[in-house]
């Protein structure tokens, strides 16, 4: 079967690593069933032969109007679709759309009629905001990671920045990998506009990875490796906090100078 992937070794390789994430997701137990999404932003691979193929779904509401995203171009899981069948088949259990004129729609243009994430408002909602902030981030990701679903279901670690500097101080390696730290939305009704509304109101606080409380991460970065990473190493901080509280202490965390100390060293931003 043709794909779009044919011939072009660039997006090739960009959504082979989506595949390998995908792998990653699965092995880590952080995407039971369908759980979790992806969404690339591929604009910059795109030549006039893409442009002028021919949709092969109707235009399909977003459900909000995206200014920004006028005729750009996504990679998206499909929705209800595994991930550890992405990481083996990314083009039969994802497709690439295009946003409309209207930048209120989007339509499937390859490779086969595969309908996007339920999370699609959300990802596309900041992909919005980077692409209007000049942002070099491409990629997004929302996935289930177990132990820092379980710390959003303790109410005081739902404080702004309670967890963030909680987990910092767990490994020197967390605050330097993921240098904003995490941000909290509230629960909302998973796939709804108040989510993707509320997520993008937390991206732009500055935050590039954000807790969806009591149902998983959201995270952008450059690229969808490196957005695994930050919840990577996060999700191990909270995994290094479970262990010592499993052994009956509260762990003392790094101290502040040690924080400081790390920051400076690093020149890292808060
Ligand atoms: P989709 O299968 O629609 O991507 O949904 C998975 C999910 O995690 C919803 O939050
Ligand atoms: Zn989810």
């Amino acid at each position: 079967m043709e794909s779009i992937l044919d011939n072009r070794p660039l997006l090739q390789r960009e959504i082979e690593q989506v595949a390998e994430v995908a792998g990653h997701l699965w092995q880590k137990g952080w995407a039971e069933r369908n759980g979790g999404n992806i969404v690339i932003n591929i604009t910059d691979h795109i030549d006039t032969a893409i442009m002028r193929m021919h949709a092969i779904s109707k235009p399909i509401e977003i459900g909000t109007t995206l200014a920004h995203l006028k005729g750009c171009y996504f990679y998206c899981k499909g929705t209800n679709r595994r991930m550890r069948d992405l990481a083996r088949k990314p083009m039969e259990n994802g497709s690439v759309i295009r946003i409309t004129e209207d930048c209120a729609h989007y339509e499937i243009v390859a490779d086969s009629v595969v309908k996007p994430t339920s999370e699609l408002p959300s990802h596309l909602s900041v992909h919005d905001y980077l692409t209007a902030k000049g942002s070099p981030y491409k990629a997004s990701l929302h996935t289930h990671p177990i132990e820092l679903v379980a710390m959003t279901h303790h109410r005081p670690f739902l404080e702004k920045d309670v967890l963030t500097h909680l987990l910092w101080s767990m490994i020197p390696e967390t605050k330097a990998f993921c240098p904003r730290g995490l941000g909290i939305v509230p629960y909302l009704l998973p796939s709804s506009l108040a989510l993707a509304q509320e997520t993008i109101d937390t991206i732009e606080e500055d935050y590039d990875v954000v807790m969806w409380e009591k149902h998983g991460v959201f995270a952008v970065d450059a690229d969808l490796m490196s957005a695994f990473d930050q919840v990577d190493v996060l999700n191990k901080a909270a995994q290094i906090y479970m262990s010592a509280r499993n052994m009956g202490f509260e762990p003392e965390g790094m101290a502040d100078e040690q924080m400081q100390e790390m920051t400076q060293a690093f020149h890292l931003p808060k």
